[in-house]
């Protein structure tokens, strides 16, 4: 179900983009959705809004194009689109209360979550969330280096240095890994790392990152990303 009363919202239709859907889209890219001064992530960190992927980008969440014409989100999880939203405005960008439907700026980003869902039924998306972590074999680290900059990158920033990342909350990688032998004794680092990939903050693991399901990532591609890091 959509947010039903908003269908009352005016569209004027062959006039160009409202004000409301123009606003929307600023939300759409802007941090400061979210109340927390620690956010440093707006929904185009994580989703684009395009029918066709953008060459050399990853992103952790599925394409929100259509996403307004789609019968439930989140694998058949959420079935509500506010509530599909508002699951990545707490989980990952720490908004404390959940956006309310009568809240303008909900309004507007559900306008524009419209205008970019052109069709008037889309098929639900699969996620598959990698439940039982076991290792992956390693790939080429040559590829591994693009699926970095491609996935990665844009919150930790460079290998090492993390250049570039918009937030030191999102740690250098790998040497975060240097962490993992006190904390996981006896647990290859491999594993730790991915089992953060694949589950971002959930199953007990903490913090805001996203979780990569198949669909964002390949096994594949994750092998190319330990080889590349040294993993
Ligand atoms: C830190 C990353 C991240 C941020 C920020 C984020 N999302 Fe998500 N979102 C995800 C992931 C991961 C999923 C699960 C995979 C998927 O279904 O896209 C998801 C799922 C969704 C879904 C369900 C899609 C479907 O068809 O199942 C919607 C809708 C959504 N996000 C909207 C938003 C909106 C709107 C914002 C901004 C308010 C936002 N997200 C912010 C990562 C994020
Ligand atoms: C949307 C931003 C974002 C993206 C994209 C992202 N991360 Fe993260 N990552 C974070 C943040 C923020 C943290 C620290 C908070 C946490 O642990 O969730 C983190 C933490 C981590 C950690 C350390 C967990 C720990 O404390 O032990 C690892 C490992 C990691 N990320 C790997 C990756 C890899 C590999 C990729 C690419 C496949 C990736 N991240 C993509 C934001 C991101």
């Amino acid at each position: 179900m959509r947010w039903p009363w908003w269908g009352a919202v005016l569209l004027v239709v062959g006039c160009g983009p409202t004000p409301a859907v123009e606003y929307g889209e600023e939300l759409f890219h802007d941090p400061k959705l979210s109340e927390s001064q620690y956010n440093t992530f707006s929904c185009a960190t994580c989703h684009a809004s395009t029918a066709t992927p953008s060459p050399g980008k990853v992103y952790a969440g599925l394409s929100l194009y259509n996403v307004a014409s789609r019968p439930h989100w989140w694998g058949g999880y959420e079935t509500r689109l506010l509530d599909a939203v508002n699951f990545c405005y707490t989980s990952f960008m720490r908004g404390l209360t959940p956006l309310a439907p009568e809240d303008p700026k909900s309004r507007a980003l559900y306008e524009y979550l419209v205008s970019i869902s052109p069709d008037v039924q889309a098929p639900a998306q699969p996620f598959t969330l990698v439940k039982d972590i076991t290792d992956v074999p390693r790939g080429s680290a040559e590829w591994g280096a693009d699926v970095y900059e491609a996935t990665c990158q844009g919150c930790h920033g460079e290998t090492h240095t993390g250049k570039g990342r918009p937030s030191e909350l999102a740690p250098l990688l790998p040497e975060v890994v240097q962490e993992y032998g006190e904390l996981f004794p006896g647990v290859a680092p491999g594993l730790v790392f991915i089992e953060k990939v694949r589950h971002g903050r959930f199953f007990g693991v903490g913090g805001n990152m996203p979780p990569y399901s198949r669909e964002a990532l390949s096994d594949q591609d994750l092998g190319a990303l330990l080889a590349y890091l040294g993993l």
